[in-house]
């Protein structure tokens, strides 16, 4: 799983033959275009809410402008023919600085979801991070990706128990760490989800995590905190999200499912405890005793926070602001990555999300010292196409996007790049 399992010249060459042929690729290359194929296949509500930010979306904007306000110098005459893109993280040898970021509710995109996403990283040895989200159990998406590396994310709810459940369920299934996403003890102002009141863990989706967890539904038998209800109009709306939500919890006989009210508590819970906007620096210690992984903190975006978590005994950073979904007019992560890189001073791995879309994005992103970086919505957008082979297409296409990127600069693998080879935008 060392290197690179494909050369990307091969792939250009598949590629071009296959027009040959007359076959083009179902899964575009450009990322705007990705979009817009992706948007074709996805139900109104499904796209916006993978596509939408918050606010303004202006976040959005900063994390591409941000990759704008760098360029790379190519350098010439150094014997490219070998290129080797693997790094090694947390003792381990990856194949590519890629993995796929933790995203939830992928029913909403592809009836396989995070299980087609499984296989497509499994297949390349990418590491998947497994959504706290998710719409499919962490157990069956460990089941399909054998030795094949994956991680956990994990959305700190006011149950600590719940908490050290899902921990201990991500070690059983071999993940092989950690990571606590730090920005989202609240949603965000997602104004296109606003437009269509829609947020789809109303309906059961993306909870799979939660129903599939002893201490999640021992606690649907304890007296809940009361949430904020209002008496449902029972029309044709109603009744269809009423039947998803039902089928969504585990179990045979939807009539006695519906009898027992237990999705619509699940629900309900989930609602009432899956964040806690109390969190402080000082609630990580319990993590920490929690597991022997390493544990990596998202949504860094202050260098000060880098520091803090150094001083927590945190294994790793990822400089993110949740793909502009949560503070608008924040700064665009890349922007952020040089000061948390100096910050850390190589102690811990730094790792990048928000607005990866490029080959020249990872070479500038591991130019200014992240050690590797997570692809979002692009994997989303090719699942919405083609399902696992649209996972797999998307990833492929940025591992050898990256490949010439760094060969063309003249690198042979990742420790010949540097910040040497950027310079300010002119
Ligand atoms: C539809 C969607 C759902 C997401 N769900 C989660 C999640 O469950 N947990 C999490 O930590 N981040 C989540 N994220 C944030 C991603 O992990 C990542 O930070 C973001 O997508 C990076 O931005 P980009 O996709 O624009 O590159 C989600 C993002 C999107 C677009």
């Amino acid at each position: 799983m060392t290197k690179n399992p494909f050369s990307a010249i091969d792939l250009q060459r598949i590629i071009y033959l296959g027009g040959m042929m007359g076959v083009q690729p179902v899964v575009p290359f450009d990322f705007k275009e990705l979009e817009i194929v992706a948007r074709k296949r996805l139900s109104k509500e499904a796209f916006a809410y993978v596509a939408g930010g918050a606010g303004l979306e202006s976040t959005m904007d900063a994390n591409r402008r941000a990759f704008d306000q760098w360029q790379i110098m190519p350098r010439m005459l150094r014997d490219v023919s070998n290129r080797d893109i693997s790094i090694e993280l947390f003792g381990q040898r990856l194949p590519s600085p890629f993995l796929t970021c933790p995203i939830g509710v992928l029913e909403l995109v592809h009836p396989e979801a995070d299980i087609a996403v499984a296989k497509a990283c499994a297949s390349l040895g990418i590491p998947m991070i497994f959504s706290n989200q998710a719409s499919v159990k962490m157990e069956d998406c460990a089941g399909v990706m054998g030795d094949s590396p994956h991680w956990f994310q994990l959305y700190w709810s006011k149950s600590n128990e719940l908490v050290q459940s899902l921990i201990q369920r991500a070690e059983k299934c071999g993940c092989s760490a950690i990571v606590v996403t730090l920005d989202t003890t609240m949603l965000g102002w997602q104004t296109r989800d606003l437009d269509s009141a829609y947020l789809p863990f109303l309906r059961g989706m993306g909870i799979a995590q939660y129903l599939s967890d002893p201490v999640f539904m021992r606690l649907l038998d304890e007296p809940q905190e009361a949430a904020l209800t209002i008496k449902p109009k029972i029309n044709l709306t109603t009744i269809r999200n009423l039947i998803t939500t039902v089928n969504k919890y585990p179990g045979r006989g939807f009539f006695k499912k519906l009898r027992s009210g237990k999705p619509m508590a699940a629900v309900r819970q989930f609602i009432n405890i899956y964040s806690r906007p109390s969190l402080t620096w000082e609630d990580l210690s319990f993590l920490r005793e929690q597991t022997k992984l390493p544990i990596l903190l998202k949504g860094i975006l202050h260098p000060d926070d880098a520091r803090k978590a150094l001083d927590k005994g945190m294994d790793g950073i990822i400089v993110s602001n949740h793909g502009g979904r949560q503070v608008d007019g924040a700064i665009g992560a890349f922007g952020a990555l040089s000061s948390i890189v100096e910050a850390v001073n190589d102690a811990i791995p730094v790792l990048l999300d928000s607005g990866i879309r490029s080959g020249a994005d990872t070479f500038k992103a591991l130019a200014l010292g992240a050690k590797a970086v997570c692809i979002g919505r692009p994997y989303v957008y090719g699942l919405a196409i083609a399902g696992q082979a649209g996972v797999e297409a998307v990833l492929k296409n940025f591992m050898a996007d990256f490949e010439l990127t760094m060969g063309l600069t003249g690198c042979k693998n990742i420790n010949e790049i540097s910040k040497e080879l950027l310079t300010k935008a002119v």
